[in-house]
C-alpha cells in the first residue's frame, strides 16, 4: 500500500475555526457512513489517521489533513443525512459545509462519495450542480465496491453511468484498495489545474 506523509492539522466546527489555507485543498463530501474517512486513510496508507466508525456521524466538523508537508490538504467534511442528531445540529453542519465550499479559494476539487449500492440521491445531485455552477472541479467516487461481486459491480457501474452526465465516476474500495490509484490521479490532476488558474491559495 502506498504510504504518504500525512498529519492532522486542524478541526473546525464553526467558520471562524477554519484555518488559513497552506496550499490547494481536496475535500471529501458525502452522506454519513459512505466511507470518507476510510478513503483518507486508504489514500495515505495510514489506517488510524482519520477516525472511522460503523456508527454514522463519526466525523464532526471539518478536519484538515496536511499531505506531504503541506503540498496539499485533504479535508474530511462532516457527513449529511445523519438522523440521530438534532435538526439544529444538522442545519449547523450544512451551513458550515456550504460556507467552506462557497468561500474557499484554495479548494482545488471535491470528491463526492456515493455508496455504489445506493447511487446518487437528491443531496448528491444538488451538490454536484452547485459545484459545476461554481466552477469547482468534482469527481464521483463509488465506495464499498467490494460489497458487490465483480460481475454485479460491472453491471452496476454501467447502470449508474448515465446519472453522472459525463463526469468521471471512480469505483473504489477502501477495504480492498480498489481504484485508489485512479483517485490519486484525479487528485493530482485537480491540483495541477488549480495551479494553472491560480486557485491554489487563500
Ligand atoms: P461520517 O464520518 O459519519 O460522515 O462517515 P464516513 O463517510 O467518514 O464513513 P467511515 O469512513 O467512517 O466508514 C463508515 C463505515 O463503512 C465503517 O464501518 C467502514 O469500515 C465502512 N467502510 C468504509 N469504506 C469501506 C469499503 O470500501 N468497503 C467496506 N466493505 N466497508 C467500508
Ligand atoms: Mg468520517
Amino acid at each position: 500500500m502506498k504510504s504518504v506523509r500525512a498529519e492532522f492539522r486542524a478541526a473546525a466546527t464553526r467558520p471562524g475555526e477554519i484555518p488559513a489555507a497552506s496550499g490547494p485543498e481536496i475535500a471529501l463530501a458525502g452522506r454519513s457512513n459512505v466511507g470518507k474517512s476510510s478513503l483518507i486513510n486508504r489514500l495515505t496508507g495510514r489506517r488510524g489517521l482519520a477516525r472511522t466508525s460503523r456508527t454514522p456521524g463519526c466525523t464532526r466538523g471539518l478536519l484538515f489533513y496536511e499531505i506531504e508537508g503541506g503540498r496539499f490538504t485533504l479535508v474530511d467534511l462532516p457527513g449529511y443525512g445523519w438522523a440521530q442528531r438534532s435538526k439544529q445540529e444538522r442545519a449547523g453542519w450544512k451551513a458550515l459545509v456550504e460556507y467552506y465550499v462557497e468561500n474557499r479559494r484554495a479548494l482545488a476539487g471535491v470528491l463526492v462519495l456515493i455508496d455504489v449500492r445506493r447511487g446518487p440521491q437528491d443531496e448528491e445531485r444538488m451538490l454536484a450542480e452547485y459545484l459545476a455552477s461554481a466552477g469547482i472541479a468534482f469527481g464521483w467516487i463509488l465506495t464499498k465496491c467490494d460489497k458487490l461481486s465483480r460481475a454485479r459491480l460491472a453491471a452496476r457501474v454501467r447502470e449508474l453511468t448515465p446519472a453522472f452526465e459525463g463526469a468521471p465516476a471512480l469505483p473504489t474500495s477502501s477495504e480492498k484498495g480498489l481504484g485508489i490509484d485512479s483517485v490519486w490521479r484525479w487528485i493530482e490532476a485537480a491540483i495541477a489545474r488549480s495551479k494553472e488558474v491560480g486557485r491554489d491559495a487563500g
